[in-house]
């Protein structure tokens, strides 16, 4: 008989930076994606608030809510037996104090059914962070380019210079605040190998350069199914869009000539 799979827990994670074992996370927002992924041995789904971007065609991240990221966490969690499910806490849902936050993200791990929240912010975070381990809802930071702070940040651009060289210290911040994970978020390659290096907890890149203990890519750019924009550090392992485009035009055709149904 075939053997379900093991679940991966966080302790895994932190087991795998210790062997030097790359942690593989890719976003999804619902069961059918959940499922392909799980079903490819990824380590842990992230429920990005960039759902809002690449599901909902907004803009920004900004107008992502919690009530929408409950719904697309529980679609994931459901098409999901291996991988860690993270979701991501947008933005407002922890930001305007404690009891908000232990809340907000107590529905995602009651109702969406994640196992740990991600949540955007350093030290500006870290008392957050720490409430929400303390009551036992693990927590993975994000640090660099922040997307729910674009208009502070002006844009989706990467940081560079002064702010770069403060991210060292926003790390161990998230760390000693308890989190178990942190991502970073298109900063210099060899800022993101010194965080990694110095941290005894796992960073998950993205557009951080090769030196992170694992990676994190919006599955709708891998797959070359959102094509509004790629950020110039995407891989594009397939172009799904282009083929979705052709078979649509091949069904349409067949339709009207009469050649689908037989
Ligand atoms: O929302 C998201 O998908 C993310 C990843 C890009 C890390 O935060």
């Amino acid at each position: 008989m075939k053997q379900a799979p093991k679940p991966v827990r966080i302790p895994d994670l932190l087991e795998m930076k210790r062997r030097g074992e790359k942690i593989t996370v890719l976003t999804a927002y619902d069961a059918t994606m959940a499922r392909l992924l799980d079903c490819a041995g990824i380590d842990a789904i992230l429920v990005g608030d960039s759902l809002g971007m690449v599901i909902m065609g907004q803009e920004t991240t900004l107008e992502v809510t919690l009530d929408m990221m409950v719904h697309h966490t529980r679609a994931v969690r459901r098409g999901t037996k291996h991988a860690l499910v993270i979701a991501d806490m947008p933005f407002l849902t922890f930001q305007t104090g404690l009891d908000d936050a232990v809340r907000n993200a107590g529905r995602l791990i009651q109702e969406g059914g994640a196992a740990a929240v991600k949540l955007e912010g350093g030290r500006a975070s870290a008392e957050v962070i720490a409430r929400l381990v303390e009551i036992g809802i693990p927590v993975m930071g994000h640090i660099g380019l922040t997307p729910q702070s674009v208009h502070q940040l002006g844009g989706f651009k990467k940081i560079a210079g002064a702010a770069a060289e403060k991210l060292l210290e926003e790390a161990r911040t998230v760390q000693q605040a308890g989190a178990f994970g942190i991502v970073l978020e298109s900063i210099p390659s060899e800022v993101a190998a010194e965080i990694t290096q110095v941290l005894t907890i796992p960073t998950i890149g993205i557009g951080a350069g090769p030196h992170c203990d694992g990676q994190v890519l919006v599955s709708y750019d891998a797959l070359g199914l959102f094509d509004e924009f790629t950020p110039p550090f995407v891989k594009r392992y397939a172009e799904m869009g282009k083929e979705v485009v052709r078979s649509a035009r091949e069904y349409i055709d067949d339709v009207r000539s009469g050649r689908f149904p037989k």
